[in-house]
């Protein structure tokens, strides 16, 4: 599907992105791999921090041009500080790509890792704009404070950094069109990774109540293809969408909510 293409992958180094790193070289294409931990994953592997402005500014300065796709799989767990997590996982990949873009060829397609903890975002819109507001240049430690993030029970600034980077993605469905650069989100459900102990136990007794509907936790393998697909050729018409792989999960919900 995806043989002679290159590709960067960030959070190559474990779980759903190592395992992406795996199945596109499986397909043919060479991959790139970025990571904070070094990996072999990869064909090639650049370390950065992507909740840093300077080293994101470094890291695209020394990545190759030409890339046809970049996966945006590296994020962190509700159990860090919600400023770290709304840097890495929103306000950095969005200097990351936003640098990466000129240097990507056309016809590119960019994935992004989001999760069904962004589900929510229509019942969020306030929030998540004020959210968007901010750079990684910006004073997020203040914001975090601001909106209660640090005291928030529940990993809040998880939920938030997801909604926003659904939000952001759906934004941008068209900004690159001139180019034929496309950009989607995946969200998964629970996936059996080194971070899941972290969500159960930030979500605690609503963790509990999910796993009573849930047959078993995703793989990195069930998730894989789809950032693969996400990435490929056959994904052309998608643009801002949000591809759920969640074992149901948010067709459960959605059926619960309406009452169906
Ligand atoms: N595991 C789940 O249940 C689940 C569910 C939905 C969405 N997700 C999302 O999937 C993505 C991958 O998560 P995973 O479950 O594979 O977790 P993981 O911990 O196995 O992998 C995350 C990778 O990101 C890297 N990373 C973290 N912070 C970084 C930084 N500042 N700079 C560079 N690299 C950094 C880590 O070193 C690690 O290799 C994340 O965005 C996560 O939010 C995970």
């Amino acid at each position: 599907m995806n043989n002679g293409k290159t590709f960067i992958v960030t959070g190559a180094a474990s779980g759903i992105g190592a395992e992406t790193c795996r199945l596109l070289k499986e397909q043919g294409a060479t991959v790139i791999g970025v990571d904070r931990n070094e990996t072999g994953n990869a064909d090639q592997f650049f370390r950065a921090d992507l909740g840093d402005p300077a080293s994101i500014d470094a890291l695209v300065a020394q990545l190759p041009e030409g890339a046809d796709g970049l996966a945006n799989i590296a994020g962190v767990p509700p159990t860090m500080a919600a400023e770290t997590v709304l840097k890495v996982n929103l306000y950095g990949l969005q200097r990351l790509t936003f640098g990466l873009v000129p240097k990507l060829a056309d016809g590119a397609s960019i994935a992004n890792l989001a999760s069904l903890a962004g589900f929510g975002w229509p019942n969020a819109v306030d929030q998540v704009k004020r959210t968007m507001d901010l750079s990684l240049e910006d004073d997020v430690a203040s914001f975090c404070e601001k909106e209660g993030l640090n005291a928030a029970e529940g990993g809040r600034s998880y939920f938030l950094s997801k909604e926003a980077l659904i939000v952001w993605t759906l934004q941008n469905r068209w900004t690159w069109r001139e180019r034929d650069i496309t950009m989607n989100c995946i969200s998964p459900g629970p996936v059996d990774t080194p971070i899941l102990g972290d969500f159960l136990q930030t979500l605690g007794k609503r963790a509990e109540e999910d796993r009573k509907h849930m047959d078993r936790p995703g793989t990195p393998q069930d998730v894989a293809p789809v950032v693969a697909f996400a990435l490929s050729e056959h994904a052309k018409w998608f643009r801002g969408a949000n591809l759920t792989v969640d074992g149901g999960m948010s067709g459960h919900i959605l059926s619960n909510i309406h009452q169906l």
